[in-house]
């Protein structure tokens, strides 16, 4: 397996049209592989061809580790899924508003709105049908690589022009959030009954 390179805004490839996958040969099964160590070496939670430069219509996707009560990372609980052809045919009416990062916007992360839940089909890598239901943060990465296949980035979705924030911007107004709850937690009695 090899790391590729991932081309990062204002490249051309990330707003190409992309086509279907239609081989299901080894070469297609080598660069699928390639992407699900190009998106695990970058600490990604999703690639879509058109980031490696290639117009097809693929991605990789793994979900985020479940976490016990205390925030410690549970082994084995991400979920690997490799997304050919995709098809989001329902999307809940119910949206949420949350952060999003992207490998070819490095550095950055933006705040942007999607459907709490989605069903999506297409075919898994070796060309099999599937359907899916996913909800929250799992239906998030799926919109926003589906997204991907459609030339589309989550700096065009914005929930406001303003609300993209480089990650040291974002860390600091964690930490000055997370002051103010505690001096507010600290004057409430109530709290930590
Ligand atoms: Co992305």
């Amino acid at each position: 397996m090899s790391v590729l390179p991932i081309v990062t805004i204002p490249a051309e490839e990330l707003r190409a049209k992309t086509r279907p996958v239609t081989k299901f040969d080894a070469d297609l099964q080598k660069l699928i592989d390639d992407m699900i160590e190009t998106m695990r070496e970058a600490n990604g939670v999703g690639l879509a061809a058109p980031q490696i430069g290639l117009p097809l219509k693929l991605a990789v996707i793994e979900t985020l580790p479940e976490e016990d009560d205390d925030g410690n990372e549970l082994e084995d609980t991400r979920d690997l899924y490799v997304i050919i052809n995709p098809e989001i045919y329902w999307v809940a009416r119910e949206t949420t508003k949350g952060m999003e990062g992207c490998l070819s916007i490095p550095g950055y992360l933006g705040e942007v709105e999607r459907a709490e839940s989605i069903r999506v089909r297409g075919l898994d890598r070796h060309g099999r049908k599937f359907r899916m239901r996913l909800n929250d943060w799992d239906a998030r990465i799926f919109q926003h690589e589906v997204d991907h296949l459609n030339g589309v980035l989550y700096i065009d979705k914005l929930t406001a022009p303003e609300n993209i924030w480089t990650e040291e911007e974002f860390e600091k107004m964690r930490e000055e959030r997370q002051k103010a709850r505690q001096q507010t937690e600290a004057h409430d009695p109530m709290v930590g009954d």
